[in-house]
């Protein structure tokens, strides 16, 4: 990126939460997808309904199609410089449940990029073509400055943040919103539910959205379990303390389990390991085994964002709380929801 933008963008991280949370709005509507702090529970409530509503029409051939015809002339760029197979695979669908037709740059080494093209110009290239960019990048920063990028050009077409970095995965907390809200839809809904977040808490961007999602409901009760070195940053710790939600961080597993309504497990993210933070080369504390099947609540829910490796028992897999490849499947409803109020067509699926 040129100076001068490079100095336009310093500039505009030093505004407020507030500035930045309106400027990537239009019309009172959210525009750009970039942070889980965006959403408020009306969309939260308002996406889950609307995600049920495409999962239930797309069940018959002639639901399916009407929701193929609404967003026919939409040209989707799923930009995904960072491994991704569900992020991925969901967008990809969820695009073509709804019509939209996509284009993918999955390694920068197949762009432009490889000839010393920026990375913004190549984002103001996609806008050339694309009428949303859905983006997955290993940089914090990245899809944020590129929503922010083209906002001052002459296609100011919507970014998704598919993932950025260490830091958020909004669209992963809204599938996981989406989780809890079907799982407990007869249970009095998500308010006043025991959740519990385990495994690498410290780099794992899905508990990050997820955790900032909590402001909007009601009674919380968190517990997050980590070895110390992995537990949830100063950032997530002062918001979730100004946010009045009841936390605990604790690294004893096994004492919670019992009182949780919803477990939420992730992997070890040691692909952004360095020697500081290699310090422990066995994580089974921070596993659910089969054993712990028999303390777990009748009705509490066993979550993961996926992959896994060895933090669930596969035994787990056969349970009727282990709700994890639903969750998966949940992800192209919800990200087809949030397409569908994107491209404002939410209406037309809702009057079906
Ligand atoms: C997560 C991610 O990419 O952050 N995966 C996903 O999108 N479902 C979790 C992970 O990689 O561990």
């Amino acid at each position: 990126m040129t100076e001068y933008f490079e100095l336009e963008w310093q500039k505009f991280q030093k505004t407020s939460e507030e500035a930045k949370l309106a400027f990537f709005q239009k019309e009172g509507r959210i525009f750009d997808i970039l942070f889980a702090r965006q959403f408020e529970r009306k969309q939260l409530d308002f996406l889950s309904n609307l995600a049920t509503k495409i999962r239930l029409v797309a069940k018959r051939k002639e639901g399916a199609d009407y929701l193929r015809r609404l967003l026919t002339h939409k040209k989707a760029m799923l930009y995904f410089v960072q491994p991704s197979t569900r992020t991925y695979l969901s967008f990809l669908n969820a695009c073509h449940i709804l019509g939209i037709k996509t284009s993918d740059i999955r390694d920068t080494f197949t762009s432009s990029e490889i000839k010393g093209e920026s990375s913004y110009d190549t984002i103001r290239t996609f806008s050339s073509y694309v009428d949303v960019i859905i983006s997955r990048h290993p940089e914090k920063d990245f899809n944020q400055k590129a929503a922010w990028l083209l906002n001052s050009t002459d296609r100011p077409i919507p970014v998704v943040n598919a993932g950025s970095g260490k830091d958020e995965h909004p669209t992963q907390a809204l599938l996981d919103i989406y989780t809890l809200h079907r799982s407990f839809e007869h249970r009095g809904g998500i308010d006043g539910k025991v959740i519990t977040m385990v495994g690498d808490l410290k780099r794992g961007r899905t508990i990050r959205s997820l955790s900032f999602l909590m402001k909007e409901y009601k009674n919380m009760k968190l517990y997050f379990i980590a070895p110390k070195h992995l537990m949830i940053e100063e950032d997530l710790r002062s918001f979730l303390k100004k946010s009045r939600i009841e936390f605990y961080e604790t690294d004893n597993f096994a004492s919670v389990i019992a009182q949780s309504d919803a477990i939420y497990m992730t992997r070890i993210q040691d692909e952004h390991d360095n020697d500081k933070e290699k310090t422990q080369s066995s994580y089974d504390d921070f596993s659910f085994t089969y054993e712990h099947l028999s303390i777990l609540k009748k009705d509490a829910v066993i979550m993961h964002p996926l992959p896994r490796r060895n933090e669930i028992d596969v035994r787990v897999d056969s349970d009727e709380r282990a709700v994890y490849w639903r969750q998966e499947r949940n992800g192209m409803w919800i990200r087809a929801a949030l397409l569908a109020y994107i491209f404002h067509v939410e209406k037309s699926i809702l009057d079906v």
